[in-house]
């Protein structure tokens, strides 16, 4: 088992990585008081839960299965967790586990931050992307028909336990999806990562624990290290929206649950090395290998047919980035070094948004 610190003083947390690891994690000394509410959905109850009640005899635990899929990531499924909460008659000192992927983690925790102004929370995250990216780093919340997880709050777990073991249920798409986040970790911040994992994708898609494990370490290792400079995303964790400002336009336009969030951002960070490229900040050799290793990782790179300029730019114009009406992106100015700029040609953005044609002939 390997250990990584979110360090945020106080608030500081570990993330434990490894197979099989429940069983060796004394669970106690993240739980305040006696009562647990484990919040997971309907997929991943059957599978999981048990393994987990296991682990926690000694308390008192209640269980809320929620429905499975991002449609359900809203302030109705929020409420039937307090409602849950009420009627079992949980108090401050109630602590509240997630386990799922990231829909039940981001709800979890921003359940956890409302509950009484706030009560404990754990992570257990079970998808790959949940693992390298949601579970870490404290965004909570939900989405809005008009705009992907507008409505939120930044709230830390005090343990994050991702177990690669979960992996062996995840379906193939999913496991993609994930993968296209810990690409992300390559492109904006670690251009050695990102050629281990041209070198690795094959063993990843195949779910080798060996390369599973190091991806699922390295990707936290650099999120707790960008997390602990800039919680609030005042500054470089905003490079973690790498791809994101594209894909959440893609997830509302298309409808949540349309498209996984990662193959949206896996789309997403095509339109940015798309754009770096235009600007002629990357050059065409990067286009390529951004591309070769998206493909690899079986992730869509073309946004939907349907999609026009003025779909983009208008649902652009809701992103949280956005600031005095300006639409702000997270291009690249090399590999492993991102930069947050409005300051493009918005006449470069409009062929990136149109760039289906032009990538096709690389
Ligand atoms: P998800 O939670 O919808 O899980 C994907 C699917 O896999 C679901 O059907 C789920 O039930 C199933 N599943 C989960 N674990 C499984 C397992 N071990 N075996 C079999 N099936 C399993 O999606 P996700 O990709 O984990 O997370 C996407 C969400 O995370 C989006 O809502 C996105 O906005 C959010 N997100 C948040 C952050 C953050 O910083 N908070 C970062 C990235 C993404
Ligand atoms: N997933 C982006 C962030 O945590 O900041």
């Amino acid at each position: 088992m390997h250990s990584l610190t979110v360090e945020l003083g106080e608030r500081s947390y570990p993330i434990f990585i490894g197979s099989n690891i429940l069983p060796d994690i004394n669970l106690s000394e993240y739980i305040v008081g006696r009562q647990v509410l484990i919040v997971s959905n309907e997929t991943i109850a059957p599978l999981y839960m048990d393994q987990l009640d296991a682990q926690l005899e000694s308390f008192c635990v209640d269980h809320i299965i929620l429905p499975d899929g991002e449609q359900y990531k809203n302030l109705e499924q929020i409420n039937s967790i307090f409602d849950q909460l009420l009627t079992c008659r949980h108090n401050r000192t109630t602590t509240l586990i997630a386990l799922g992927g990231g829909v039940v983690g981001d709800m979890t925790g921003f359940a956890a931050a409302c509950y009484q102004r706030g009560v404990n929370f754990i992570q257990i995250p079970t998808t790959i992307l949940a693992q390298v990216d949601s579970s870490v780093g404290g965004k909570t919340g939900v989405n809005h028909p008009l705009g992907k997880n507008m409505i939120g709050a930044f709230y830390q777990p005090n343990l994050v336990i991702a177990d690669i073991a979960y992996f062996q249920s995840l379906p193939a798409r999913q496991v993609a999806a994930g993968i296209a986040e810990i690409i992300k970790y390559g492109f904006i911040y670690d251009a050695d990562f990102f050629a281990w994992l041209e070198q690795n994708i094959s063993a990843l898609m195949a779910k080798d624990p060996q390369a599973l494990s190091y991806a699922v370490f390295r990707s936290c290792q650099i999120k707790a290290e960008v997390v602990a400079k800039d919680e609030k995303e005042m500054g470089i964790r905003a490079w973690l929206n790498f791809g994101h400002t594209f894909g959440h336009a893609i997830e509302t336009h298309q409808g949540y649950g349309t498209w996984l969030h990662g193959e949206a951002v896996a789309i997403g960070m095509m339109m940015a090395v798309d754009l770096s490229c235009r600007l002629g900040w990357i050059d065409e050799l990067l286009l390529q290998r951004a591309k070769n290793l998206l493909l690899a990782a079986q992730l869509p790179i073309f946004a939907p047919e349907d999609m026009t300029i003025d779909d983009f730019l208008n649902l652009m114009s809701v992103d949280k980035k956005v600031l005095d009406g300006n639409i702000r992106l997270v291009l690249l100015k090399s590999l492993g070094e991102a930069t947050v700029t409005a300051d493009f040609d918005r006449g470069a953005l409009e062929e990136t948004l149109s760039m289906g044609k032009q990538l096709a002939q690389l």
